[in-house]
């Protein structure tokens, strides 16, 4: 069995990378949800070889990457879908635009569990919608839903805009709070639209459910939001997909795209199908390694940082930072940015009661999460 190296530092600087960019070369980037390991072999192989063929025209999705979905639903998550029930999409966030504009009205209520990853949290400024926001609590045993809390704003909503795994918490959902979520949509008749970007990056053999897996009842009413670009880290290649069980929902979703959002990359679609078929074993040796970066810097947390208040993640490469007894002069992530020359993402960003917040990117070879932890070190003692 071949074992993946995760441990090596690669030079992304002046490569286009967004994450490397943005801040200039002094600063380590530790912010947007992108990975710095290359992407697994095989999905690299399958790009060079279809660019041997030089032809780059629009592309239409063939029954290949869709019959490759169908089956990694079913062995995956014991989903049973069809292959017509996918809509080839360039992102997740476009996907659930498309749904806001072709299912809800302006003023209409959308739902959502703050912190929230930013694109969620705005969505609704888009559409003209109300946003209503039912917080998730921290807790000893993780992030919790107040029932009382969510169940209000369904009351109050004509969809909810819902992200599991959530970023930034890293929460994975249980299937009791599934149902609960699932029984609450149904009981307003409220659309769900489920983003399940994070589907594959969850910890310590917690199982990932997509909500529509539920039932028939619940399935009819989601749209579900996946891609392959988090796990394999494959985010530039712009393909994603939506899985829409009721044909009426599907069509009427899919008709939104008119004139905004076009097909997908040629590569993306190649990379996706390479990603499902032949990077399980990358997978989950990322996976494990991810397990360890978590643990290491929540432990490195605990040691150097007692003030701050980490919860280990269940899932994805994100940790949610409680800085708030710190009692910086400034926003965190502005101070670690000055002070440290390391760029977290602000707290802020996440919902407007987070501002003494940080999410730090972890997906990264370990060192480079000392290097963080010694800048942030470093800005404390001024
Ligand atoms: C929860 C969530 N949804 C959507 C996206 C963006 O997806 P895409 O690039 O496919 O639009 C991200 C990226 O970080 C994310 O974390």
């Amino acid at each position: 069995m071949t074992s993946f190296d995760f441990d090596t530092v690669h030079d992304r600087k002046h490569t286009g990378s967004k994450k490397w960019a943005l801040y200039g070369d002094d600063i380590l980037p530790m912010w947007i949800a992108d990975m710095d390991f290359p992407a697994p072999g095989p999905v690299i192989d399958a790009m060079k070889k279809r660019m041997n063929h030089p032809f780059f025209g629009y592309c239409l999705p063939q029954d290949e990457i869709r019959s490759r979905i169908v089956a990694d639903m079913a062995e995956k998550y014991g989903w049973q879908i069809s292959a017509d029930d996918i809509v080839f999409l360039p992102g997740v966030e476009a996907g659930f635009n498309m749904a806001l504009n072709s299912e809800l009205e302006a003023g209409d209520g959308l739902l959502i569990q703050t912190p929230i990853y930013n694109p969620i949290l705005t969505a609704h400024k888009h559409w003209g919608l109300t946003s209503v926001e039912a917080p998730l609590m921290p807790s000893q045993a993780g992030y919790v839903i107040d029932e009382e809390v969510l169940e209000a704003g369904f009351a109050r909503s004509k969809a909810f805009l819902f992200c599991n795994p959530h970023n930034p918490t890293g929460k994975v959902f249980t299937a009791t709070e599934l149902a609960l979520i699932a029984d609450a949509c149904i009981r307003h008749d409220l659309l769900l639209i489920s983003d399940e970007i994070h589907c594959e990056l969850v910890f310590d053999d917690r199982k990932h459910i997509p909500i529509a897996s539920l039932s028939p009842d619940i399935a009819k009413r989601t749209v579900t939001l996946m891609s392959a670009s988090k796990t394999y880290n494959i985010a530039g290649l712009k393909t994603s997909f939506a899985i829409v069980q009721d044909p009426a929902l599907r069509q009427r979703v899919n008709a939104a795209r008119s004139g905004l959002v076009d097909s997908v990359n040629v590569f993306g679609l190649q990379a996706t199908l390479a990603a499902y078929e032949s990077a399980g074993e990358w997978r989950k040796q990322m996976i494990a390694y991810l397990e360890g970066n978590r643990d290491y810097l929540q432990a490195e947390i605990a040691r150097r940082f007692p003030k701050i208040r980490m919860i280990a993640a269940e899932s994805t490469y994100l940790a949610w930072l409680d800085c708030s007894a710190l009692d910086l002069p400034d926003a965190p992530q502005r101070f670690f940015l000055d002070k440290g020359k390391v760029a977290f993402s602000a707290g802020s960003d996440f919902g407007a009661d987070y501002t003494h917040y940080l999410r730090i990117n972890f997906g990264c070879p370990r060192s480079l999460i000392t290097e963080g932890l010694d800048r942030m070190e470093a800005a404390l003692k001024g």
